[in-house]
């Protein structure tokens, strides 16, 4: 007894002394970056005929897709965005674990206010220890839409990928279209209290495919070299939608995911929700000829209107004739779940990795969809919610309310009254939350609003088990936590029971937007070890408008490499 005791004590104090030294790896120099990288960023409106329409849509520097942002690993990144359009703007570096530097991490109302018509602020952060593919996108509204794109980090000078070295490299960015007016709709959407339409069109890269109405040269292609492998860059930019992407009859090999390296895993296709990124390697090794790389709907909800029109684009190999017929991609039915299990059982950290063992802050937080109870004169026109309701979304039941000015602001200038620090570890009441879920819309099925904030100490080992909820519908929701990547520790369908989860502590993935599966839970962990105002909600942009968001307080912690700097300058004010 008193051996195994001082055994366990050896092996903890060993632990705790391998976890100081990588801690003091990270942190022991403030992070400066190697080389910068400058960028002029301008949110521009542009006419842009799609689908037969032509409308204006907002962009960066006139690109739909916007500009790639290259840099190599502990590049500093500066870029300078200019707001030339007619709409409130940020941008959010997603993915970017912003070490020391939450001011520019985006998030409207979270982290600052919104840059507005005609004003400027310069988001300065480093790729510190990151490599790999992210996304940058708005984040006002359902500006996202249109203003979005690639962030691409080299590995240093000298440093190889961990796989075969590819020939050439492609960004596939996967979108969602809309032929109105996107801050409008969403606008339109809130005030109905009902669902959203679905999207006019999915895109790759900006392009339907010849699928949709007038749409058959509107098509985005790869030429490719028989025999040679290629990287792709997969990035999900949509709204509102989770997507399969396939190409007909070639494999991918995923190798990274959300910007980490992971275990080389082939498969016949992927699911990314929005904000996911995914690296596949492909390999030219088919007879000559043209192949439909598709994108398609993947809906768990229960009667949600979606687009179920593919998107296409061409992966076609030189020497192919121009306009032969193209084999069609592969994708699973729109409620497969057991391919979206399939792809994340194959996901690994490519090396073991150091998954925090003892937990300080265990909590536990229920995901889904509400109906609140119609109090308007005008039922017909604001309560096309389900059973003449208004639909909403929570965390442990309560719907996050936007501040009028930005949280991290209040939370470091001392000013009271925007927010509380109350938002509760574990859902206020327990119940089977997935079959036996309230039900009854919209008597039981309302959720409590507020602004409310979960603090955590610095340094605390965080355990955070996201637990989806029959109300109203079981629904894969991709939830994104700003500031940190978490390691995905375990998932599984029904309710989370501590006894039988079965725990991966040794290679599991480290991610930064969890897709926590459909009447299911995900178990995540981090080290609370970046102070600031942290945003984490459903990357489904309805359920972001709905309320289905909570913000962490990281607090400072002690000297200068714990601390979070003074704001900028030339912070935006509300
Ligand atoms: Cu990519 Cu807060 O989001």
């Amino acid at each position: 007894m008193a051996n195994s005791a001082i055994t366990s004590f050896t092996l903890w104090l060993g632990l705790v002394i391998l976890y100081a030294t990588q801690t003091v790896h990270v942190t022991a120099f403030w992070p400066g970056g190697r080389s910068t990288r400058f960028y002029d960023f301008k949110v521009q409106t542009m006419k842009i005929t799609k689908l037969c329409n032509t409308k204006d849509i907002v962009t960066i520097n006139g690109m739909y897709p916007g500009p790639v942002v290259y840099a190599q690993e502990d590049d500093r990144v500066i870029v300078r965005v200019t707001n030339e359009s007619p709409y409130n703007a940020t941008i959010h570096w997603h993915g970017v674990r912003q070490k020391l530097s939450c001011w520019s991490d985006g998030p409207s109302y979270i982290t600052q206010c919104p840059i507005q018509t005609g004003h400027t602020f310069t988001y300065e952060f480093t790729l510190l220890q990151q490599k790999g593919t992210l996304l940058w996108h708005a984040h006002v509204s359902w500006l996202r839409a249109t203003v979005h794109g690639a962030i691409v980090i080299y590995p240093k000078t000298g440093v190889p990928y961990p796989f075969v070295y590819p020939y050439e490299e492609h960004i596939i960015i996967l979108g969602e279209y809309w032929l109105r007016d996107v801050v409008q709709l969403e606008q339109a959407v809130l005030a109905s209290g009902g669902g959203p339409p679905p999207a006019d069109a999915f895109t790759i890269n900006g392009h339907p495919g010849p699928n949709y109405n007038c749409s058959s040269n509107d098509v985005y292609k790869i030429d490719v070299v028989p025999g040679k492998t290629y990287l792709l860059r997969l990035i999900n930019a949509g709204l509102n939608m989770e997507n399969f992407f396939a190409i007909a009859n070639h494999k991918l090999t995923i190798v990274e995911a959300d910007a980490e390296y992971t275990k080389p895993f082939t498969t016949d296709r992927v699911m990314l929700g929005p904000g996911q990124t995914i690296n596949v390697l492909v390999t030219a090794n088919q007879p000559i000829g043209r192949y439909s790389m598709g994108m398609g709907p993947y809906m768990s909800a229960q009667n949600v209107p979606f687009q179920s029109i593919t998107s296409i684009a061409y992966f076609q190999y030189l020497g192919a004739m121009p306009y032969s017929l193209s084999l069609p991609a592969p994708l699973p039915s729109f409620s497969d779940n057991l391919a979206v299990k399939t792809v994340m059982d194959g996901l690994k950290s490519l090396n073991p990795v150091s998954v925090p063992k003892e937990i300080d802050s265990n909590l536990f937080i229920t995901i889904g969809l509400n109906v609140q109870k119609c109090n308007s004169k005008t039922p017909q026109q604001n309560c096309q919610g389900s059973n003449g309701g208004i639909m909403a979304a929570s965390m442990n039941n309560i719907s996050f309310i936007r501040p009028s000015i930005s949280l991290l602001e209040a939370y470091y200038e001392h000013i009271n009254g925007y927010y509380s620090e109350d938002f509760p570890g574990v859902p206020l009441k327990f119940y089977d939350f997935v079959n036996g879920a309230p039900n009854s819309i919209p008597i039981d099925t309302q959720s409590l609003r507020g602004t409310r904030t979960k603090v955590l100490e610095f340094g605390s080992r965080v355990q955070l088990i996201l637990q989806d909820t029959g109300t109203v519908t079981t629904e894969n929701h991709p939830i994104h936590l700003h500031g940190y990547s978490f390691y995905v520790v375990g998932y599984g369908t029904g309710n989370y029971n501590p006894q039988t989860a079965n725990l991966n502590l040794v290679d599991p993935p480290y991610m930064n937007t969890i897709g926590v599966p459909v009447g299911g839970w995900a178990a995540i962990r981090f080290v609370a070890d970046n102070p600031g105002v942290w945003f984490m909600h459903c990357h489904l942009e309805i359920h972001l408008s709905w309320g289905l968001s909570v913000v962490f307080i990281v607090k400072n912690g002690q000297g200068e490499l714990e601390t979070l700097p003074h704001p900028p300058a030339d912070l935006p004010r509300c």
